[in-house]
């Protein structure tokens, strides 16, 4: 007869063991910020500051996960709670015209790790160093396709399938054909997405034996390394129908890359593929209306993927990667930068920031946006560094004390010629974010929001630590100068946020609710608690509607 201890005890390390193999749910990611690395070219092994890395010869610069460790006081300096990787299997070996596989992007044997970046106890204690810190860790996934340098030779006749580990034969891939229309969905995923010179052999994803393969590989390196979440690679490439069975098979948090401007078709994923994809639509609003002086594009496609997409808050916000032009080429302006940093932290979805952004680094493409961080000097006084501490702790704060923060809908509260306000959170304790696209010759002004806080409320602009109050009429009349952003947040609830002289806590709403309450005789310094606007009430309402209409869209 077995004891009940017996059996509990074995329930229990059954139900641990499942527990340590599942990655963290898009719920519990909603709420995080992500520093992203590139691998190769964040941090070496011996922490030099000078190792020579020309981006234009696109080979390994020597960037390591154990450096990557090293320099985690960087990241979480700008109070980060969360890392992506570059994809960490064995690359092809060998150097072409444009380099060699040093971004990660070129798999040659998945079973294997890229030897380049580290051991295999490098990575688990990465994976731990992240995690003892309370800090998830993102690894981007490449499932769409292997490589082979064929190196100006025709593709269709040079590849020998046999190298590749475990597919290692011409039956797992798509016959050859280069992708000629990557508007045309069907054309990018049943062609290729290389050249010929490193073609990249497009994975037959339609196939059962590939998909188990690919889900049994992802289990695999999700439970032994306790990966939090996946970002996957070429995703718009992969069968679509592919995606969700592969979501299910893996389990926890996975954002896929589909490079469309069109909210349509990346909402579209979000309703039938995937949890969460980068918010490419967002993204090139975010360049038109903060490069390009047209404001209100922005709010436009805000309310596009509100319309169209079932779960905003789950959207990847970002406003640089790997791929992309550096914010600073597109436009060098400080004050321009900042307002698209504010706005990449504050806004709905989890918000991720290249490595690089904080130096406010340039390069207009791939290779030229890759550049060593060690040769940028990771200064932790950069004034984007700064402002990256300061926003993420304000949004960690303003989650901290409202758990439903993450989830609640920005609410556009106001749009003038060259500013939008929104406001984001449960009204009292809400967040209110003034983001302007003037740059550093934008003159001093008063800038009136109609709706803010109650009247009379106290609140601290979190950039500049300047106190306010709210007037007699509930309008927050905010200082424009220089044209910087301003966010906001109640004096009385500035506890725990770590910025502004508050030290960080873990304090609660309900324990600050009880102390403001204790400290004041009368409620007039809380917006929460005194009287609500009529105006305000209107918009309390409307942000109720919002979030039902989305609850059952
Ligand atoms: C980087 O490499 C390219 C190509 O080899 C070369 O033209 C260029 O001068 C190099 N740049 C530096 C700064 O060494
Ligand atoms: C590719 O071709 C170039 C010359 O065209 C040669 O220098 C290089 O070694 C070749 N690379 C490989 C991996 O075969
Ligand atoms: C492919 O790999 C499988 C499993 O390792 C092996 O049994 C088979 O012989 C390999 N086929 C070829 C063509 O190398
Ligand atoms: C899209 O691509 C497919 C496959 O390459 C091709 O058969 C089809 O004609 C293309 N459709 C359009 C509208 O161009
Ligand atoms: C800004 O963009 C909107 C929406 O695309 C457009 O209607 C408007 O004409 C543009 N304004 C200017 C000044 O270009
Ligand atoms: C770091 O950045 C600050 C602000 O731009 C600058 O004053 C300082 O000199 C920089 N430090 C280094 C070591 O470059
Ligand atoms: C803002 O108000 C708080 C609370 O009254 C106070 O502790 C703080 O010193 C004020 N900050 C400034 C810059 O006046
Ligand atoms: C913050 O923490 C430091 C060190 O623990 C302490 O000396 C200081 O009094 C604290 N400040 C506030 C405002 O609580
Ligand atoms: C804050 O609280 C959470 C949950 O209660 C806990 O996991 C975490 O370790 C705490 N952090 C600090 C710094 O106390």
């Amino acid at each position: 007869m077995v004891s009940t201890a017996l059996l509990l005890a074995s329930a229990l390390s059954a139900a641990s063991l499942i527990g340590s193999t599942l990655a963290a749910t898009t719920e519990q990611w909603k709420s995080r910020s992500v520093y992203q690395v590139m691998t190769d070219r964040f941090a070496r092994t011996d922490g030099s500051l000078t190792y020579p890395c020309n981006t234009t010869e696109g080979l390994y610069c020597g960037g390591t996960w154990r450096g990557t460790i090293d320099m985690l006081d960087y990241i979480q300096g700008m109070n980060f709670d969360a890392v992506m990787i570059s994809p960490i299997m064995e690359n092809i070996a060998g150097r072409v015209s444009y380099g060699e596989a040093y971004h990660g992007y070129w798999p040659l044997d998945l079973y294997n790790l890229n030897s380049h970046f580290g051991t295999k106890q490098d990575l688990l204690d990465l994976s731990d160093a992240l995690h003892e810190r309370g800090m998830y860790l993102l690894v981007d996934m490449v499932i769409n396709n292997m490589a082979y340098i064929t190196n100006g030779s025709n593709p269709a006749t040079t590849i020998d399938y046999s190298v590749f580990t475990p597919f290692n034969n011409s039956d797992y891939f798509h016959k050859y054909c280069l992708i000629t229309d990557w508007n045309n969905y069907t054309d990018a995923q049943t062609c290729q997405t290389g050249d010929d010179i490193v073609a990249l052999p497009h994975l037959f994803t339609a196939h059962d034996d590939v998909q188990t393969l690919l889900e049994d590989w992802s289990k695999d390196i999700v439970a032994t390394y306790g990966i939090d979440g996946l970002r996957i690679d070429a995703a718009k490439s992969v069968y679509p129908d592919f995606l969700p069975i592969y979501v299910d098979a893996v389990g926890g948090f996975m954002t896929g890359e589909v490079m469309d401007s069109r909210a349509s078709i990346v909402c579209d994923y979000q309703t039938n593929y995937l949890p969460s994809l980068p918010n490419y639509p967002l993204y090139y609003s975010i360049i038109t209306a903060f490069t390009e002086g047209n404001i209100s594009v922005l709010l436009e496609e805000i309310n596009e993927i509100k319309k169209l997409c079932p779960d905003p808050a789950a959207m990847a916000v970002f406003t640089e990667n790997q791929d992309i032009i550096r914010f600073a080429s597109a436009d060098d302006d400080m004050a321009i930068a900042k307002n698209a940093v504010a706005f990449t932290i504050l806004f709905d979805g989890v918000s991720m920031i290249y490595q690089g952004q904080e130096q406010h680094l340039k390069g207009s493409s791939t290779p030229t946006n890759r550049e060593a961080l060690w040769l940028a000097g990771y200064n932790t006084t950069s004034e984007l560094y700064l402002l990256l501490k300061n926003l993420n702790a304000i949004r960690k704060h303003a989650y901290n004390l409202d758990n439903t923060y993450a989830d609640q809908q920005s609410i556009n509260i106001y749009q003038g010629g060259s500013e939008l306000a929104f406001w984001k959170g449960t009204y009292g304790r809400q967040v209110i974010m003034v983001v302007n696209n003037q740059g550093v010759t934008g003159g001093a002004y008063d800038l009136i929001l109609p709706q803010s806080y109650g009247a009379g409320a106290a609140v601290t602009e979190v950039l500049t630590c300047e106190n306010y109050t709210v007037n007699d009429l509930s309008q927050l009349i905010v200082k424009m100068d220089a044209g910087l952003p301003r966010v906001f947040f109640p004096t009385a609830y500035m506890e725990g946020s770590g910025i502004c002289g508050y030290n960080y806590s873990n304090v609660t709403y309900s324990e600050l609710k009880l102390k403001n309450a204790g400290d004041s005789s009368s409620s007039s310094s809380l917006g929460a608690t005194s009287t609500v606007a009529p105006s305000l009430l209107v918009s309390f309402l409307l942000s109720l509607m919002v979030g039902a209409f989305v609850g059952t869209a």
